[in-house]
């Protein structure tokens, strides 16, 4: 008979430890997170023992398939939906582009007109395919909901851009650069009131926050594993059936027909085992981010030149983003990358030209303010040491910076 035997590791590999490795403080976990140690071991054996397309009949095929069934059950688990609610996709990016792309698929089936409601600080997976379908697809309009000064979606802001005609509307439940954690239950009690299906790109908040899909009334939701200890390549888009949508990719009848294509096994098995730790551990991850963060914000206070952003909203514990008055985001970046500090910044440079992030933007930061923005984002893998490393880092800059402005004014006069 057929048995799912557990299969250990037989690589063996040298400590991963990212610290050890560059000796750095990595400070930039909301662009991706570490591997976790545990998720490489539960990858490892689908990546080489263990063979077998998960379609195929055979005990192979079965074994393989069992484990996908296995991690759906944990990423369901971890947002309070069911395991049949959930497609595996390549990531955040390619669920937000099925989820729209595949809805106006579905109205433009229907010759039905659309407008969808996008909010204005969403990633930008969301933002480009809006905007492509807006300018490409005549029969769909997209609308942008406004935010407050603290990033903040209010009811108010939805009516705004709402029309009988939006059917419907995507709003993040929290933001990669702020970490400003949306109110969504009026919002979606809103949708739901007016038949209007309510999307949210949950990447950033899933791991660090609770997040319940089918009590939260919401129809579909974003995951990525890579921003909470999993592998990069591979995420979900939760579906409520309620929802019409389109398959964009034909091919087998995988993912319920929604995502043709052999499934990622190692990547969905390395998914389910952080969904699955996310859960265990999501308590204790808050209490040590949030422990750095209230220690981190405490010293930034401290510098006059910087101004947190958002700092009273309600926000994930791990992510500060913050302004240097008189700085340039990119350079501060990189001048920080000179001590072995790892951050990201708020801006984008285009063509030579720094832009402000489009969130900041909207926040209606000043511009000078939103170009020297930098956002740390901390994770369980950090430490106080690397607390200090940075606003040490900081001080010296921004010091250093400070003389060379004093010595400048003295040589002009
Ligand atoms: C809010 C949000 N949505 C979507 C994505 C895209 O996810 P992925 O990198 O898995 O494509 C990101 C990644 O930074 C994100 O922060």
């Amino acid at each position: 008979m057929y048995e799912f035997v557990r299969i250990k590791p037989s690589v063996k590999r040298p400590a991963r430890s990212l610290k050890t490795h560059l000796m750095a403080a990595y400070l930039d976990n909301n662009a991706t997170t570490a591997l976790d140690e545990s998720v490489l071991d539960a990858m490892l054996p689908h990546m080489g023992q263990v063979t077998g397309n998960p379609s195929s009949v055979h005990r192979f095929g079965r074994m393989q398939k069992d484990a996908i069934e296995q991690a759906r059950e944990s990423v369901a688990q971890l947002v309070g939906a069911r395991a049949e609610q959930v497609v595996f996709t390549s990531g955040g990016t390619e669920s937000n582009n099925l989820l729209l792309n595949g809805f106006c698929k579905k109205l433009a089936r229907q010759q039905a007109c659309g407008r969808i409601a996008v909010s204005a600080v969403e990633h930008m997976s969301i933002l480009e395919p809006a905007q492509q379908l807006h300018l490409h697809e005549g029969s769909i309009t997209v609308d942008e909901i406004a935010v407050d000064k603290m990033g903040n979606v209010s009811l108010q802001s939805l009516i705004q851009a709402y029309t009988e005609q939006t059917s419907l509307i995507s709003i993040m439940s929290a933001n990669n650069e702020t970490g400003v954690i949306q109110n969504l239950s009026s919002l979606i009690d809103f949708a739901n009131e007016r038949g209007c299906y309510f999307h949210s790109d949950a990447s950033q908040a899933a791991g660090k926050i609770p997040l319940d899909f089918i009590g939260s009334g919401m129809h579909a939701m974003t995951l990525s594993a890579h921003k909470l200890y999993g592998p990069i390549g591979i995420g979900a888009l939760i579906l409520d059936k309620r929802l019409p949508i389109e398959k964009l990719q034909f091919g087998g009848p995988q993912e319920k027909g929604i995502r043709a294509g052999t499934e990622n096994v190692p990547a969905i098995v390395g998914f389910g085992k952080a969904a699955e730790m996310a859960k265990q551990d999501l308590q204790s991850r808050d209490v040590h981010v949030r422990t750095l963060r209230d220690a981190l914000e405490k010293g930034l206070n401290r510098i006059s030149a910087v101004s947190i952003f958002a700092q009273t909203a309600e926000r994930l514990p791990n992510t500060v983003q913050f302004g240097v008055d008189g700085f340039d985001g990119e350079t501060l970046l990189m001048q920080l990358d000179r001590k072995a500090i790892a951050v990201s910044s708020g801006s984008a440079c285009t063509s030579g030209k720094t832009e402000p992030s489009h969130v900041l933007k909207a926040m209606k930061v000043p511009v000078t303010l939103a170009n020297s923005a930098i956002r740390v984002s901390l994770g369980k893998n950090n430490t106080m040491s690397d607390v200090d490393a940075l606003l040490s880092a900081l001080n010296d800059i921004i010091e250093v910076n400070r003389r060379s402005a004093v010595m400048m004014a003295a040589s002009v006069c």
